[in-house]
């Protein structure tokens, strides 16, 4: 979990790489854009479930920071291994990064990951949000690249490639741009390969961090009386036979 203090830190660390990393015109309206979701986005997590990454309020602006320091970085050693560094921009780099899960958001009236109503979800499945069923489904790639455009930011094709496919081969979606056994039908720029590494990167980390610790403890052991005995069964049965009306559905449930 993230502290108030640690929430406002990070979100000024994103806001400070559209300042630095992107170029005047695309930057009034990317800041624009975040300004307007501010209060949705700082807070938001990177995911609905604790197994995932960052399911946490202020997991999703701290995940992305991540995201772009990792690319910065990996672009380097790429850079010496000799990969062809004149194919894409640092700013197509870092836009990519940014705003590589923005579709985790929702849409302009709901956002995606709601707090979890159902308790026993909760606490057996560790999903402290749901997802929001006001919002129809797109894959998060491209509802990121959907709210871009709606809003006036144009992007580019290395921007558009990257953003599709930083799940990597992760996502079945992407085998046409990844698979790709034709030379002339491979992406032409290694800043797909860059954005989805530094992901990976990322999420691996978010993942160590939050299950590492848990997995060096010793496993609780089941409640004794998680199964039910004899009686409680045939209480818990008579019970739910009261409560049906129809008599067909009676016998059929009597009989199990
Ligand atoms: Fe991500």
């Amino acid at each position: 979990m993230l502290t108030a203090e640690q929430i406002q830190a990070n979100w000024e660390e994103f806001c400070v790489n559209i300042h630095k990393y992107i170029t005047a015109g695309r930057k009034e309206k990317l800041l624009a854009f975040y300004r307007k979701y501010e209060e949705r986005i700082m807070i938001m997590p990177a995911a609905h479930k604790k197994e995932y990454h960052n399911s946490f309020p202020g997991g999703y602006v701290e995940h992305v920071n991540r995201v772009v320091r990792c690319a910065i970085k990996q672009c380097q050693l790429w850079e010496e291994e000799g990969a062809d560094m004149t194919t894409f921009t640092v700013e197509e780099l870092v836009f990519s990064a940014i705003n590589h899960d923005l579709g985790k958001m929702g849409n302009e009236e709901h956002e995606s990951y709601i707090p979890q109503t159902d308790k026993w979800r909760k606490d057996k499945l560790g999903e402290d949000y749901m997802f929001n069923k006001q919002v129809p489904f797109a894959s998060v790639p491209d509802r990121g690249l959907f709210m871009l455009q709606s809003h006036g930011i144009r992007y580019t094709f290395n921007e558009m490639l990257a953003i599709q496919t930083h799940d990597g081969l992760y996502d079945e979606a992407n085998s046409k741009y990844l698979k790709a056994f034709m030379p002339e039908q491979k992406p032409r720029t290694s800043l797909p390969f860059i954005l989805h590494q530094a992901d990976l990167m990322a999420a691996r980390i978010e993942f160590e961090r939050e299950w590492l610790p848990k997995f060096k403890n010793p496993v609780p052991t089941q409640a004794e009386n998680f199964t039910l005995t004899k009686e409680a069964k045939k209480s818990t049965k008579d019970k739910a036979l009261s409560q049906l009306e129809s008599k067909g559905l009676k016998d059929l449930f009597d009989k199990l």
